[in-house]
């Protein structure tokens, strides 16, 4: 019988698609999921020469496979995945390799590498990011692991893969360990990010200039038509153009619960920073976002009790549309920067030297961040200074800072001052005045700490730590 290729287990959609990606572009796979009926119904639609699964146990679906095996796994993140990697392990051999490509936390991605080396069993951390559909049509595919496991791997992910902006397929070896799934958890974080100073942005237009969803549609129609290009503005305008079915003439994204879920991918990038000592505020504000607007009953206690600022000297929504354009860039660069960082940072410390211009470029294509911004990015990571430490010490970076600081800050404090709650806004516009300013108030800080504390301080004049009897 004729081996498959590659192996899939997992046929939720994101697994199901994946699968049937790979059978489209001629490679020979073969699929396998816990429920037998779910691989029959698969197959009963989608099989195919290059697809198939009939193989309803565990052993027989991975004899099907040519040695050594490449297995992708494509389930629930947490708990599933050690389940399926128990059930295969007594019947893998000696340089097999798993391939775990759903959002595995990444410290569970090194946890599993190092439970599978002693057994000669390969494993790979790699992210997959497009959802359900790009899952099927071209994902954004950032591989971690072994440079030897990607070179196995790499025909089958370049064919699989979405396109960036010069036709190349988007994947790239991120680095080895867990880098893979680190960069797809870092993703996510700015999605987050992105996301949230997109909604503020709708929230702004909604209540200061009482424009319907359609109406705000328009307008991010013009933005998505410049530097603000990107796929979640594209999908914004079918969103907010939905019309309800059940209230007649009204918008379906008024009838949405404004109570935002997350599944924690978000989260983990906000913690991840803390514990490495890196500001992503952008990203943290962004879950808070999500926190606050899940305390929905609270809320509605507290909304009465407090009366909002009244619109007023608002400038026309012709001359507010461009500044709000500036901030929203600037703010999603300001976003971009602090999740950068967080990959520069762990991956000096991870040794896993990772490559930002080939970030940049695979996030051109395919993945839920995919935008215009990225190809600025591609290329100024390419022109940058070898070594280069943050994305604001890249020349053409600050130049777009320097033309948009001005509107940035006009629109902000318009917002501000009329009550609205912008968070991610506030947050990248503090971020970037606070990285680019070589004066703090922290001086004041250890002063306080050395007066309760006793904790010490250092001297702009002279070498030393110094501590300094306050009062009597
Ligand atoms: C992707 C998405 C995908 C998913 C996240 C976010 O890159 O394809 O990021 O991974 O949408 O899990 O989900 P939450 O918003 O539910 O946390």
């Amino acid at each position: 019988m004729k081996q498959a290729q590659i192996g899939l287990i997992g046929l939720a959609v994101m697994g199901a698609n994946l699968a049937r990606n790979i059978a489209s572009k001629g490679f020979d796979i073969v699929v396998y999921n816990r429920t037998a009926e779910k691989t029959q119904a698969f197959i009963k639609e989608y099989g195919n020469e290059h697809l198939s699964g009939e193989l309803q146990d565990l052993a027989t679906f991975v004899a099907s496979i040519e040695s050594p095996r490449k297995i992708i796994i494509m389930v629930q993140a947490g708990k599933p995945v050690d389940a399926v990697i128990e059930d295969l392990l007594p019947y893998l051999e000696k340089d097999d390799c798993i391939i775990d490509c759903g959002n595995s936390y990444y410290r569970d991605t090194i946890r599993r590498e190092t439970y599978l080396a002693p057994k000669g069993i390969r494993f790979m951390g790699c992210g997959v990011s497009g959802g359900e559909e790009w899952a099927l049509n071209g994902p954004s595919i950032m591989p971690g692991g072994s440079v030897a496991d990607y070179v196995k791997l790499s025909p089958i992910f370049s064919a699989i893969a979405a396109r960036d902006f010069n036709g190349s397929a988007c994947v790239t070896h991120i680095g080895v360990g867990a880098s893979g799934h680190f960069v797809k958890m870092v993703h996510n974080g700015i999605e987050y990010a992105v996301m949230q100073i997109m909604a503020e942005a709708y929230d702004t237009l909604r209540k200061l200039y009482n424009l319907s969803a359609p109406e705000i549609a328009d307008i991010f129609e013009t933005y998505s038509q410049g530097k603000l290009g990107s796929y979640l503005f594209d999908i914004s305008l079918k969103v907010l153009r939905k019309e309800d079915e059940f209230q007649d003439g009204g918008s379906l994204v008024d009838y949405i619960l404004d109570r935002a879920g997350q599944k924690g991918t978000g989260k983990w990038t906000a913690i991840d920073a803390l514990e490495r000592n890196v500001c992503v505020p952008t990203i943290a504000e962004a879950v808070f976002a999500r926190n606050i607007s899940a305390s929905k009953k609270l809320r509605g206690e507290l909304a009465p009790t407090f009366t909002k600022v009244s619109a007023k000297n608002l400038p026309p929504l012709s001359e507010f549309i461009p500044l709000l354009e500036n901030g929203l860039y600037a703010s999603i660069l300001s976003a971009y920067a602090q999740g950068y960082d967080l990959i520069i940072q762990a991956s000096t410390t991870e040794w896993w030297d990772v490559n930002l211009a080939e970030i940049s470029r695979i996030w051109e294509g395919g993945c839920i961040i995919r935008a215009e911004i990225l190809s600025f990015l591609h290329q100024a990571f390419l022109d940058a200074p070898a070594g280069v430490s943050h994305l604001f010490a890249i020349p053409e970076v600050m130049n777009a800072f320097q033309t948009t600081i001005s509107d940035w800050h006009k629109v902000t404090s318009i917002i501000i001052e009329h009550g609205i709650a912008v968070p991610t806004i506030t947050s990248s516009l503090s971020y970037f005045e606070s990285i680019t300013d070589d004066k703090h108030p922290a001086n004041y800080l250890q002063g306080l700490r050395d007066f309760f504390g006793a904790h010490t301080y250092e001297r702009t004049d002279r070498e030393g730590t110094f501590h300094t009897q306050w009062s009597e």
